[in-house]
């Protein structure tokens, strides 16, 4: 029996090994872990069950006959963030440079097939040359079979991808249908096409890093949610984020006990300039507001203009969605609009409550914006509150102006609760704009046109640029003094955590896309 049991340690060895000592020095050499190494750094400790460490590559052209890697290449299975399942796929470079081939992409649908039927997340840890050249079609069509379980799974389990090697041609679409993508700086890349066909298609030059690196994701394309100094951070930033979000789309979010206390944040009421045209920190507003401390920045250095990203408050997990007044004065525009959009429907789907902060001056005008879009992309932002059912909640803090009052998770589109501070504005526009058009013809004859305007922009102004119209008709449900946000927040969504919407039955809607 002995003998049969050393046989069985030694082909654990050899599977621990994937492509040798000597791949793995290089792996290290580049500065990136081994797929082992992150799963040890990822999962609780002891918790790794691995599945599949026996399965062999299936295609024996090109010499593949002559080597069999054990494991084909990814190591998959389950084990616990923090106490919590999850299952795993992570990528081994130093096998074949991790491509994906039949049996590779199997094992990987396998867990998550168990993932949807189990009701946990998906965390993927990509690091591969992409389809196997070697197997062809099969290697297509294992890539096929995992998109189309990312899409099942979408909106069931939540799913993570990090990116930390190369990431390349079609495989870069299994992490696009994820719902979040993390990047480590300097070492992981993601393109359809890499910098050598683009150079002989378009004759740009342009290097791996340029087109797909980390930061050009997280600041150009938006394509990754997460910029990671290194793979340890890109870790944690994993991990973190699953303390967020439940299991799955049954579950209510998490959260972390709490004890009432002293809810008022004097700290509030020194944030808003008076001047209205000045800019200040949507975010010292939320750090004010929520937990101390319990605010993750999601796509934090993509269209900056808009503020999104998971917090607690009083324990409980809440998705923020905030106009930025420090960037762009806060107008909404196609990016800002598509990154709002996208987490609201995460944060929909995954029951976590929202809460939106907003002092924004209306869209961006200008060729740019209208010719890419502006209307088909400013309306996923409207259509991802209108359809969302979890407690909605909306604080004005400064400007709602125009038709970004609407789209902000105004009350007319589901919000429950929409408070207002004193200084807010809520109006079709600013009142100098304003008085420059219905009061036109009076400015231009008046001997002093300049003293008119100021006349003009003061009267509009004192009827128009407060949340007291608002509140009369009730799209405001009260006006609070800034240091009581916290506490009625925490009231109103204590109040809706049992909030209830049947939707009308259909097969889905259609999101202008
Ligand atoms: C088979 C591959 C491979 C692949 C790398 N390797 N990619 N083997 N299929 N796709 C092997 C290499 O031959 C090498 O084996 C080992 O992995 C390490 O690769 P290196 O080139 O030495 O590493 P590095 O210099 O770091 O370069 C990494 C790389 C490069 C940039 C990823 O290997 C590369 O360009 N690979 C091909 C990428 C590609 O074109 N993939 C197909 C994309 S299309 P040895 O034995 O020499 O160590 C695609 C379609 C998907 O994926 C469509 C889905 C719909």
């Amino acid at each position: 029996m002995s003998e049969k049991f050393e046989s069985l340690d030694r082909k654990a060895e050899e599977a621990k090994l994937g492509g040798g000592q000597k791949r793995i020095d290089a792996q290290h050499a580049k500065g990136k872990l081994t797929a082992r190494e992150r799963l040890h750094f990822l999962l609780d400790e002891g918790s790794f069950e691995e599945i599949g460490m026996l399965v062999t590559h299936r295609s024996t052209n090109f010499g593949l006959d002559k080597q069999q890697f054990l494991g084909d290449g990814v190591v998959t299975g389950y084990g616990k963030v923090n106490g919590r399942l999850v299952y795993v796929f992570s990528q081994d470079f130093t096998v074949l440079g991790g491509s994906l081939a039949e049996a590779h992409a199997t094992k990987i649908c396998k867990i998550m097939d168990l993932a949807a039927q189990n009701g946990a997340p998906v965390i993927g840890l990509n690091d591969s040359g992409g389809a196997r050249i070697q197997e062809g079609v099969v290697s297509l069509g294992g890539y096929a079979d995992i998109f189309y379980r990312n899409v099942q799974a979408s909106g069931l389990v939540p799913q993570l991808s990090a990116i930390m090697g190369p990431c390349a041609g079609g495989a870069v679409y299994s992490p696009a249908l994820t719902d979040f993508i993390f990047m480590v700086e300097g070492t992981s890349y993601m393109f359809v096409t890499g910098p050598n066909v683009v150079k002989t298609v378009t004759h740009e030059e342009v290097s791996s890093e340029e087109l797909g690196g980390a930061s050009t994701h997280s600041t150009k394309s938006g394509v990754t949610h997460f910029s990671c100094a290194n793979e340890i951070a890109c870790i944690d930033a994993m991990k973190r984020v699953l303390s967020y979000v439940p299991q799955n789309c049954e579950e209510q979010a998490p959260s972390v006990p709490y004890t009432a206390g002293n809810e008022s944040r004097p700290a509030l009421d020194q944030i808003v300039p008076d001047n209205p045209n000045l800019p200040y920190d949507m975010k010292e507003v939320i750090a004010n507001t929520i937990d101390e401390g319990s605010f993750t920045e999601v796509h934090a250095q993509y269209a900056e203009n808009m503020v999104v990203g998971f917090a607690r408050l009083a324990g409980k997990s809440i998705g923020i969605v905030a106009n930025q007044p420090a960037y762009l004065a806060g107008v909404l525009d196609i990016d800002a609009s598509n990154k709002a959009a996208r987490f609201v429907r995460f944060c929909d789907a995954f029951n976590i409550p929202l809460l939106v902060f907003e002092d924004v001056p209306g869209f961006l005008p200008g060729t740019d914006q209208e010719w890419n879009g502006i209307i088909s992309n400013g309306a996923k932002l409207l259509y991802a509150f209108s359809e969302a059912t979890v407690p909605r909640v909306t604080v004005i803090t400064r400007k709602a102006y125009g038709g970004a009052y609407d789209v902000m998770n105004s009350k007319h589109i589901g919000a429950d609760m929409n408070f207002a501070w004193p200084g807010a504005e809520i109006a079709v526009m600013g009142a100098k704009g304003a008085a420059e058009i219905i009061f036109r013809k009076e400015i231009k004859d008046a001997s002093d046109t300049e003293a008119k305007l100021k006349e003009k922009e003061a009267e509009y102004a004192e009827l128009f640029a407060n949340p007291y119209n608002a509140a009369a008709r009730g799209y405001v449900d009260e006006v609070i003094k800034p240091h009581q946000t916290r506490e009625k927040l925490i009231r109103a969504f204590e109040m809706l955590k049992n909030k209830v919407v049947n939707t009308p039955k259909k097969k889905h809607g259609n999101i202008p896309l």
